[in-house]
């Protein structure tokens, strides 16, 4: 059970499957059965793609056209600055993020101006602990650094914040060149960030007005990032567009990626699969874990469905790397509670490998089977060690297999996961698209800091903060 996504992702749900060791493992006839309903998804999701919707999607080819714009740019500045920072949070931190550590050098901060080709080194501040905010900023010298806040609402508060010290200190430090060392990347028409940029001479770029955070990797958001950091944008691009179309034209469970892996997170769901577990084997896509755990989580975590009714579903999603958590996790996905789905991510080459010397001399003979072999035949047999250890304990999984990690087939794979995301929504018939899980705490944030318009929820907060348990004795 093996389908080649074109031209080179390859989708291996096995370990879903009934077989000899796995009784307890899905039937073809139960993916049959969803087809009707994933038809219905493909006509839904195409009719609110024609009506304006799924954005991810449709604006892709103008997202492309827009790519000179953001490549010149680049060009024009990632030669001038020792240091990019993104100021932003969410989903405007984790695609930059995810893509960064996918396709440069794992260490590319540490590599000299020369080896990382005179690019600026590439830093993400997506939270407010003021160590770590004053830390970044004391190794930092402004006159050398270029900061990329990215707000689409151009109102969350963590953004907002960092955006208000550094243009303080870049004042102080830059004098009148202070807007040359800023540029914003936020909605076209409105928040805060906009007039801010206008009135104070910000490069500024667009991030559409219905793409969601957590889909808008592939616009302003992430592609400014990467082409400055020196990463192919063109084939990012390539490989999301090849995918998104692959997912629009075809047919059928047994061929279309995102019906497949929506399909089966369905079905595991409805076994009371409430978890669902990404794991990589490479390390480079560790972010992407992160990325991916953001889009699964803030889509599809509802409460109510489309019409309103309480449903409250969504698949909790782990965030876990091999072969690191085989020495942490793996042992309650074998042994534990039978609520995991895990995939799998692999590669089938890497772009480095090394050799274990077979010439070891006095080392102790438990060890000698090591040598002669990669770490990469070594990494490759954990994975298939891992997945028949689940296999033999009933546990399903599943494998994403990139043909390598290359900037066209990471483009393919933010597609299929944003189209798997966009599917599954359909099938448990709610928005995938909002997040008024999020909105209530923003507002939460802005009523206990004083922002004019919330004074009734600061009350309540206040009340309901009266009330506390708080153990008699410090410890
Ligand atoms: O996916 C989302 O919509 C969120 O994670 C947002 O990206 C995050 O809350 C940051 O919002 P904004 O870009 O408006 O500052």
């Amino acid at each position: 059970m093996v389908d080649q996504v074109r031209p080179g992702i390859v989708l291996d749900y096995t370990g879903m499957m009934q077989s000899p060791q796995n009784l307890k493992g899905f039937s073809r006839l139960e993916l049959e059965n969803l087809q009707a309903s994933l038809d219905k998804a493909q006509i839904s999701l195409a009719k609110q793609r024609e009506a304006g919707g799924l954005d991810y999607s449709k604006l892709l080819p103008s997202l492309k056209s827009e790519l000179t714009e953001i490549i010149d740019y680049s060009n024009k500045v990632a030669f001038k600055f020792a240091n990019f920072v993104v100021l932003g949070i969410g989903g405007s931190a984790l695609g930059p993020l995810a893509v960064h550590q996918a396709l440069n050098h794992y260490y590319y901060n540490e590599l000299s101006a020369e080896e990382r080709g005179h690019r600026p080194r590439f830093y993400v501040m997506d939270n407010i602990d003021p160590v770590r905010f004053h830390e970044l900023l004391q190794i930092l010298d402004p006159q050398k650094t270029l900061f990329n806040v990215i707000s689409k609402s151009g109102n969350t508060s963590e953004t907002m914040a960092q955006f208000m010290i550094v243009r303080d200190i870049l004042k102080r430090e830059c004098g009148d060149h202070y807007a040359k060392h800023m540029v914003v990347t936020t909605d076209q028409e409105k928040g805060n960030l906009l007039p801010i940029a206008l009135d104070e001479g910000f490069k500024r770029f667009v991030i559409p007005s219905h793409i969601g955070g957590r889909f808008s990797e592939l616009t302003p958001v992430g592609l400014l990032a990467a082409a400055i950091c020196g990463i192919d944008v063109n084939q990012l691009m390539a490989g999301a567009l090849e995918m998104d179309e692959r997912i629009r034209e075809t047919q059928g469970v047994f061929s279309n990626p995102a019906q497949l892996r929506s399909a089966l997170s369905l079905l595991s769901w409805r076994k009371g699969k409430t978890i669902s577990v990404f794991m990589p084997y490479v390390d480079g896509l560790k972010t992407m874990a992160d990325w991916y755990a953001q889009l699964w989580a803030e889509s599809l975590g509802k409460r109510f469905d489309r019409q309103g009714r309480s449903v409250q579903v969504g698949q909790t999603p782990v965030k876990a790397l091999g072969v690191t958590d085989q020495h942490s996790q793996v042992q309650l996905y074998v042994e534990g509670p039978d609520d995991k789905v895990i995939t799998f991510v692999t590669l089938e080459k890497f772009r480095e490998n090394k050799m274990i010397p077979s010439d070891i001399g006095e080392l102790p003979g438990d060890i000698q089977f090591l040598g002669g072999h990669t770490l990469t035949e070594l990494l490759i047999a954990e994975q298939k060690a891992t997945e028949y250890a689940l296999t033999l304990a009933g546990r399903q999984h599943q494998k994403i297999v990139l043909p390598s990690l290359d900037a066209f087939q990471v483009g393919q794979l933010l597609l299929l996961l944003e189209w798997e995301t966009a599917y599954m929504g359909e099938l448990l018939n709610i928005n995938a698209f909002d997040q008024p899980g999020v909105e209530e705490g923003k507002n939460g944030t802005y009523a206990l800091m004083g922002r004019k318009g919330f004074e009734t929820k600061r009350h309540e907060i206040e009340e309901y903060g009266k009330i506390r348990y708080i153990l008699d004795d410090k410890v």
